[in-house]
């Protein structure tokens, strides 16, 4: 039996950790303590002895300016480990990090996955995790823990909607009653935005790096209508004269540069929604639309969703901090850990995908 003070007194000796292993952020969180790790999911490497030099915001001081010797690398690509040992080093010294304060045992550990990850991808987590010293693993789809970390109350029966939007997957959820309802999964994010900026950059010949297309990004991306903020200065080069440049770019430019990408992001909603069934759409109009992921700190995206699809839309609190707080969480309750928890028919879940035209979805 599972009382509150047995829990209390083994997160004591044994933490309760959610990991969201995410394509630009790694995100640690100890249930009960709050501890809270962030940083962003990069590892430096030395290319001739293979050693990992640095990992999270001290490899990301190196990007774009390490020596030749040293390469920066993201173990994730569009939400799915692409480099496993990076994946392994970063996950350990974050966990690490978060619990060195005092003494514990190996932690239990819930890690939030795409929702679109195969099986394959999931054990990939789950190695580089079991790897990292975890006792007990599992994982639940990223949206519903985001859901859970910003705050709804996933066991009640109103339907409510989950829009997570990281940096290289887009996570959409109806959830209802403890279990998902629909769930959607699309391989765009903000990596997307920081490469649309940086190719109509190119295209007018001035070449920035991934880390100031961000910086573009994060200053003045928008959606609906542009807010009136200042330009935003950036160094690059000029590839004409081929030398060292900055550049001011205004928010139209930003605007147009990603509105192709940000309407990808609305539709996605809006097919979810609309293969919703009436009682379920009726609900949603009630309990609105919430909003995770660094992506939903994008201007107005919110409200232009919110108005475009007729349910109000609102950015959860912390957005990039939900999907890990919400696995922790899940920790406490193992009931809704096996509710939520991906579910197991991928051939549903293939032949939803083609009828929504998305990378995968499923509604079980
Ligand atoms: N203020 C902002 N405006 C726009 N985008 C932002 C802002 N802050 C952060 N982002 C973007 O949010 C993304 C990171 O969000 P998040 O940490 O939720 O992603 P992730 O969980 O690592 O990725 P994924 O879930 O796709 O694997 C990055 O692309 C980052 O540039
Ligand atoms: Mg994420």
């Amino acid at each position: 039996m599972s009382t509150p003070l047995l829990s209390t007194l083994r997160s004591t000796v044994s933490p309760d950790i959610g990991l969201d292993l995410g394509t630009a952020n790694t995100v640690v969180y100890e249930r009960g303590a709050g501890a809270i790790v962030c940083e962003p999911s990069l590892v430096a490497y030395d290319v001739r002895s293979g050693a990992i030099v640095a990992i999270g915001n001290a490899a990301r001081a190196m990007e774009g300016r390490a020596p030749r010797a040293v390469r920066v690398v993201r173990p994730l690509r569009r939400g799915t480990i692409s480099d496993f040992r990076a994946a392994q080093t970063l996950v350990a010294r974050l966990v690490d990090r978060a619990l060195s304060t005092r003494p514990r045992l190996a932690p239990r550990l819930v890690a939030s996955v795409p929702g679109c990850a195969t099986d394959i991808e999931c054990k990939a987590v789950e190695q580089a995790v079991r790897a990292a010293g975890a006792r007990y693993t599992n994982y639940v789809p990223q949206a519903v823990a985001a859901a859970v970390g910003a705050g709804l109350d996933v066991t009640a029966t109103r339907a409510q909607m989950i829009v997570d939007i990281g940096g290289g997957t887009t996570e959409i959820a109806i959830l209802g009653t403890a279990g998902v309802i629909r769930l959607a999964s699309l391989p765009i994010g903000g990596d997307t935005l920081d490469a649309a900026i940086a190719a109509r950059l190119r295209a007018e010949r001035f070449v920035v790096g991934r880390p100031t297309s961000e910086l573009v990004k994060c200053a003045l991306a928008y959606a609906g209508r542009a807010p009136g903020r200042a330009p935003f200065v950036a160094s690059g080069i000029d590839v004409e004269r081929g030398e060292p440049a900055q550049r001011e770019i205004d928010e139209r430019f930003v605007g147009e540069a990603i509105a192709e990408v940000v309407e990808s992001i609305v539709r996605a909603v809006g097919a979810v929604l609309s293969s919703a069934a009436p009682e379920i759409a009726a609900d949603l109009i009630d309990s609105g639309i919430t909003m995770t992921g660094g992506g939903a700190l994008i201007a107005g995206l919110a409200g232009e969703i919110g108005a475009r699809m007729n349910v109000p839309a609102t950015v959860a609190s912390d957005p990039l901090l939900c999907a890990a707080r919400g696995a922790g969480e899940i920790l406490g309750s193992p009931t809704l850990l096996e509710r939520l928890r991906p579910h197991g028919d991928r051939f549903t879940r293939w032949y939803q995908s083609l009828r929504t035209g998305m990378r995968e979805s499923y509604s079980p």
